[in-house]
């Protein structure tokens, strides 16, 4: 099978197109066929690692988190999946070598996601990183929802940083599937229009107006959860903006890895903060997002594409550097690799 490969870190070019066998599937492991592999800012920067050609956790490492495919092989154990379920894949390659940048990889059953009849192995690829991201940030505060599902957020205010990213939309996207007004903030007119494509209620340019009076206007009782992907640059709006008892949920460090808080304007807020990383966010979350991203894939409630406010870019698997590269320059949207 071809297969892309890194044996050191750095920058695009440590991607190889090389020929592997393909490998029986372990105990409890699945083999899945890959026909999309999705690209997250996280593979770019396992692969650029320390950088200067410093060893990865493997000595050999296929990236990608993330891909959608048809499960070709079973191992012991396995009982309820089966060969040629079309499937989605999430941390395909967390402490493993192996991730969706080839034509086949193992993984875990427990990483393997049935697809609803008629979802796209596009939107399968586009779910993982992003949308259980997204789905964390969404269920961690005080005054719940602990799940989602739709009425989940009826009544609560979501204030979504960065619209137009791939979590930014998957949150918008979660957040209308389960009832809840959205507000999304964008960097300019063309990102507005995305947050808007995929279901932003308002769109707020956090450059060019006064962000924390655009969304009282819309929120004239303050935000109840803020998704948020800038701590740092966005840390006294967001304190400004929401009401008793929020939570802001911070899974990235866009434009800056510290800030400070006033602790007086927080404590009358009864603020709460909450990391997220998918990597260690248990298991018990990780279930409770595949559950409920299933039952909004079967309301079709996560479509990807220009027209839903995620623009796809396409790449071959020859070309995975590019992919990287890509999504490393900030593409707007969602990069993809097609197998061959
Ligand atoms: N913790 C986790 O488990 C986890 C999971 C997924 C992703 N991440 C991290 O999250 C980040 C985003 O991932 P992604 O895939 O969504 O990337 P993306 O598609 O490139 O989106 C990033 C978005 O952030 C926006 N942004 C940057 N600074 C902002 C600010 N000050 N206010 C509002 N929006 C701002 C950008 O828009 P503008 O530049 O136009 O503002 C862009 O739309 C990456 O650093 C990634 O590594 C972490």
């Amino acid at each position: 099978m071809k297969s892309v490969v890194y044996s050191h870190t750095g920058d695009p070019s440590v991607l190889r197109l090389v020929d592997r066998e393909v490998s029986e599937p372990g105990p409890g492991e699945v083999r899945v066929r890959v026909v999309v592999s999705g690209v997250n800012p996280t593979d770019w920067k396992s692969r650029l690692g320390s950088g200067g050609g410093a060893a990865p956790p493997f000595p050999e490492v296929t990236p990608n988190q993330d891909g959608a495919g048809v499960i070709d092989a079973l191992g012991e154990g396995v009982a309820d999946l089966a060969v040629g379920d079309r499937v989605w894949v999430y941390l395909a390659g967390h402490q493993r070598p192996t991730g969706t940048a080839q034509e086949y990889t193992n993984l875990p059953a427990d990483r393997v996601v049935r697809l609803p009849a008629g979802t796209s192995f596009e939107i399968g690829a586009s779910l993982g990183v992003p949308a259980m991201t997204a789905h964390r940030a969404l269920t961690v505060a005080e005054d719940g929802p602990e799940r989602l599902h739709p009425g989940a957020l009826a009544g609560k205010v979501v204030l979504v940083a960065g619209g137009a990213g791939a979590v930014g939309h998957a949150a918008i996207q979660l957040t209308r599937w389960a009832g809840g007004t959205v507000i999304a903030t964008v960097s300019g007119p063309a990102k507005a229009a995305l947050a808007t494509a995929a279901g932003a209620h308002q769109v707020v340019n956090y450059r060019g107006e006064d962000a924390a009076a655009a969304i009282a206007k819309v929120a004239s009782d303050g935000v109840d959860i803020v998704v948020e992907v800038a701590a740092a640059a966005n840390s006294q709006l967001n304190l400004d903006v929401v009401k008793p008892r929020a939570s802001i949920a911070i899974y990235a460090n866009d434009g800056g890895g510290e800030f400070t808080l006033p602790v007086r304007q927080n404590m009358i807020k009864n603020t709460r903060y909450q990391f997220v990383l998918l990597y260690t966010v248990g298991d018990a979350a990780l279930t409770a997002a595949v559950e409920d991203i299933t039952l909004a894939l079967v309301d079709s409630a996560l479509p990807v594409g220009e027209g839903a406010g995620l623009p796809l870019h396409r790449f071959p698997l020859a070309n995975t550097a590019g992919a990287h590269q890509a999504v490393q320059d900030g593409a707007v949207g969602k990069v993809l690799i097609d197998l061959p």
